[in-house]
């Protein structure tokens, strides 16, 4: 199994390109399920998880053909099989979003149910209820959800009691064929959301307000193909720069969508660093300085996202003073504080909060890696830490982030990939 040496100390400088966004591009991908057509998506991230929903669709019979710079091309129209099985699901929650393009365009639909997951419970019932309103029939048998839709889905009225990424995305996709007007309520705002809608709608779906709370969607009868380009990811640039905060060092980011990050950039002003930032560049400066300690409480977008905790978790634990990081999102976490801890941090958890106080030095250790973000901030941790640190588990991190240990080495970093 590989892991990620890394022997810490070292400022990071220079620049780093940031990739398509992984949060857009597997709802995109999905959502190419419901065109007549083929499409092509470009600035779609090399990563374990793309392949993985690549696979899926493979599986189901779609054709898929893939170039060197990682545009997709994929004609659905030769889908035979309209299932995600088990053993997919499990190694990819993501994959549940192709319940409603299933279903929506082809009225049938059996998709594992994800099951456990390290940071939590992570129900799909909000996925289930909303296109039952819409007219789906849904069954739980042997740990898969059998859906169908044998007179097509109808629009509905939908309020989401909790916000939820994926589930607003599979209810938005399962719409947009849907007969009549569907009104999502309490929708996630996520960028991914809206990208998801940019790409429906340059199909020919009609689709407002993705962005904001309220989602209206008018069905259409198809959608046809097209070209699109994914967004940037904005948690693959939000760790680079605190990868660049944690060593005191100087990064600029390009091909970056600063817009979508200003409650992270916030943050990382409030701990000290400088923060610049022109059209798809964002650079940031901690002049050699200590950052210093900042609290966090996780929000759905655009508060400040769980899936940065971990890495400004990371941070306060070489920061100047005392932070707090509260986890509203998911139950449970906070896997990668006894990791961090066996580095040296001085970090007491309680519940949902993480009170840290800032050591001068970590210290190089073994750690594994729990999941994708958890292990983004064990990487961070070695960055800084005296020594030697070797993150175990690395199919957590190929999950999330493109070619990290390249460019981390980019920036100085003295980092490779062992097994
Ligand atoms: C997405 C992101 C993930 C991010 C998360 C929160 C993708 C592929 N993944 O995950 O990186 O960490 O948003 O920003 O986009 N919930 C329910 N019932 C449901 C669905 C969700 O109770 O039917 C709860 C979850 O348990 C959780 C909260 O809602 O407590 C938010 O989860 P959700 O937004 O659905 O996360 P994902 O879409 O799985």
């Amino acid at each position: 199994m590989d892991k990620l040496w890394i022997k810490g100390g070292i400022a990071l400088n220079g620049e780093v390109r940031i990739s398509g966004a992984k949060n857009s591009a597997l709802p995109i991908l999905a959502a190419s399920l419901l065109a007549n057509k083929p499409v092509t998506i470009s600035n779609v991230p090399h990563l374990r998880d793309v392949t993985t929903m690549m696979e899926l669709l493979g599986r189901m019979g779609v054709c898929l053909s893939v170039d060197e710079y990682m545009n997709v091309e994929i004609d659905p129209t030769s889908i035979k099989v309209f299932e995600a099985p088990y053993n997919l699901v499990r190694t990819m929650r993501a994959s549940v979003v192709v319940l409603g393009p299933l279903l929506a365009k082809y009225g049938q639909a059996d998709v594992s149910l994800p099951g456990g997951c390290a940071i939590g419970t992570r129900p799909v019932d909000l996925h289930i209820k909303g296109l039952s309103a819409m007219g789906a029939d849904i069954k739980i048998e042997n740990g898969y959800i059998r859906a169908t839709a044998k007179h097509g889905l109808h629009g509905a009225k939908f309020h989401m009691p909790t916000v939820t990424v994926t589930g607003t995305e599979n209810l938005m996709m399962a719409a947009t064929l849907a007969k009549g007007e569907t009104v999502l309520t309490n929708a996630a705002r996520e960028p991914e959301v809206v990208d998801l809608a940019n790409f429906l709608n340059l199909l020919g779906a009609k689709i407002e307000g993705a962005g904001t709370s309220k989602i209206t969607i008018h069905g259409v009868k198809s959608l046809g193909g097209g070209s699109y380009k994914v967004i940037p990811d904005r948690i693959e640039a939000g760790t680079y720069l605190a990868a660049a905060a944690i060593t005191r060092g100087k990064i600029k980011l390009k091909y970056a969508r600063p817009d979508t990050l200003t409650t992270v950039l916030e943050k990382f002003e409030n701990l000290g660093a400088m923060i610049s930032v022109e059209n798809d560049t964002i650079t940031l400066d901690m002049k050699g300085n200590r950052p210093r300690a900042v609290d966090i409480i996780t929000a759905p977008y655009p508060g400040f996202p769980t899936d940065m905790q971990a890495q400004f978790l990371a941070i306060n634990t070489i920061a100047e003073g005392e932070g707090k990081v509260v986890e509203t999102i998911f139950e449970n976490r906070f896997m990668h504080v006894q990791e961090l801890q066996r580095m040296g941090a001085h970090i007491s958890l309680d519940g949902n909060t993480a009170t840290c106080v800032g050591v001068s030095h970590l210290t190089g250790a073994p750690v594994m890696a729990t999941d994708l973000r958890a292990s983004a901030s064990l990487v961070l941790a070695g960055l800084v830490a005296q020594g030697e640190t070797v993150v175990d588990r690395i199919y957590h991190v190929d999950r999330g982030y493109d070619c990290i240990e390249e460019k981390l080495s980019q920036l100085g970093a003295q980092i490779k990939r062992i097994s």
